[in-house]
């Protein structure tokens, strides 16, 4: 059963993320869209998706955007679009959802992890340099938890040895770094819009944002079998494309991510205020508190087994991004990565406690979670 399920039922006094308050009052809305996309019959690709690519493009300040299937397709195909694939390496971070590293598994390349920085829960840009070999093509760095990696130490690391930047922003949207939307500032920016995200479709969907009218084209055309002209195909592609109906609806939402974003920094600071006083969990920090559009609010404890019996008792939902870190998953043994290899990662892993965190959480939620909390560590 969701959380979605066991809220309404009322047997979750906060859940951990809540669609239906998200949806509710714009229903009409999505439905007059869809029912927009069934007279159309454009359910694949079509209209409705370049209106939300080119409204997309604008709000990640990119030149061009292009919808497809999901986040993790999004990354494959930005890699594919750069021609990086067998016998090239790409680095990227452990402290990630597994399909930052499955895309690049997906094209043939190899993943090559770094550790996390312990204030911002992204890529260190000074672990750059010892994983870096001849085989290096790319750096992928993930904007976790709704906040920015350092992207200027990134990029000149890129700039001086030659090599791609995809950004991650699938956790991101909407976030910035001194100014610049995430999605801009690398050679091409993925996006998920699975649908608990800051931006979510009501299925799968995601986007690559970039500023290089070339790789946008090879993008448009991987994503739809290789073929720049109907069943006539240039190159080995796949069934990439955006929905119309994911399409249809993402625009709508659109126009309310900025709001929506604002709202969960307010809850952050809710609980920054309530949880400053509790000595044994360290709170998620914000290099520019407006630049992070926190899509996940995690705190660090050595206590989680109790905190998460508690919040079972009081029915509050939690989550944990993510328990093992990813060089540490049977899925990727084979590349021989040990415990150790990466200890800021592995500690949080194990330390590692997600709140609940959407826009409309109320501050009566948000008091029965930080009560909860205080009643722990008292
Ligand atoms: C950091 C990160 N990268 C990639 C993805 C993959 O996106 P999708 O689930 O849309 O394939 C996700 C989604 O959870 C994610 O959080």
């Amino acid at each position: 059963m969701s959380f979605n399920q066991l809220a309404q039922m009322g047997k979750m006094s906060v859940p951990y993320l809540d669609l239906d308050a998200h949806h509710a009052h714009r229903k009409s809305e999505f439905l007059a869209a869809i029912e927009r996309v069934i007279d159309s019959g454009a359910f694949a690709g079509g209209a409705e998706v370049e209106r939300f690519e080119e409204d997309f493009a604008v709000y990640c300040q990119s030149r061009y955007s292009m919808g497809v299937g999901s986040g993790t397709e999004a990354l494959a195909l930005a890699l594919a679009a750069f021609g990086i694939g067998h016998g090239d390496e790409v680095i990227t971070v452990s402290m990630s959802f597994i399909a930052t590293a499955e895309a690049i598994s997906a094209v043939g390349a190899k993943p090559v992890f770094v550790d996390i920085d312990e204030t911002t829960f992204c890529l260190d840009p000074k672990q750059l340099e010892k994983a870096l070999t001849s085989a290096t093509k790319a750096i992928i760095p993930v904007h976790l938890f709704g906040q920015c990696a350092d992207m200027n130490p990134i990029n000149a690391f890129a700039q001086a040895h030659d090599l791609i930047v995809i950004e991650d922003a699938a956790q991101a949207h909407g976030a910035e770094y001194h100014g610049a939307r995430a999605g801009s500032m690398g050679d091409a920016g993925c996006f998920s819009f699975y649908p608990g995200k800051n931006l979510g479709a009501f299925g799968e969907a995601g986007a690559v944002t970039t500023d290089r009218e070339d790789i946008g084209e090879r993008i448009q055309m991987l994503r739809d079998h290789g073929q720049t002209r109907k069943y006539y195909h240039d190159e080995i592609g796949s069934n990439g494309r955006m929905d119309g109906i994911q399409a249809a609806v993402l625009a709508i939402k659109l126009r309310s991510l900025d709001e929506g974003n604002r709202l969960r920094r307010n809850c952050a600071a809710l609980y920054d205020e309530a949880l400053r006083g509790i000595d044994s969990l360290k709170l998620p920090t914000s290099q520019r508190a407006e630049e992070h559009v926190r899509h996940i609010y995690p705190i660090r404890t050595t206590e989680r087994s109790a905190v998460i019996s508690a919040f079972q008792k009081a029915n509050i939902g939690f989550g944990i991004h993510y328990p093992v870190p990813i060089h540490l998953q049977k899925a990727y043994a084979y590349l021989g990565y040990k415990v150790g290899d990466f200890p800021i990662s592995e500690q949080c892993a194990e330390e590692f406690l997600s709140l609940p965190m959407y826009p409309e959480l109320t501050s009566e939620q948000v008091r029965s979670v930080v009560e909860t909390l205080e009643a722990v560590f008292s």
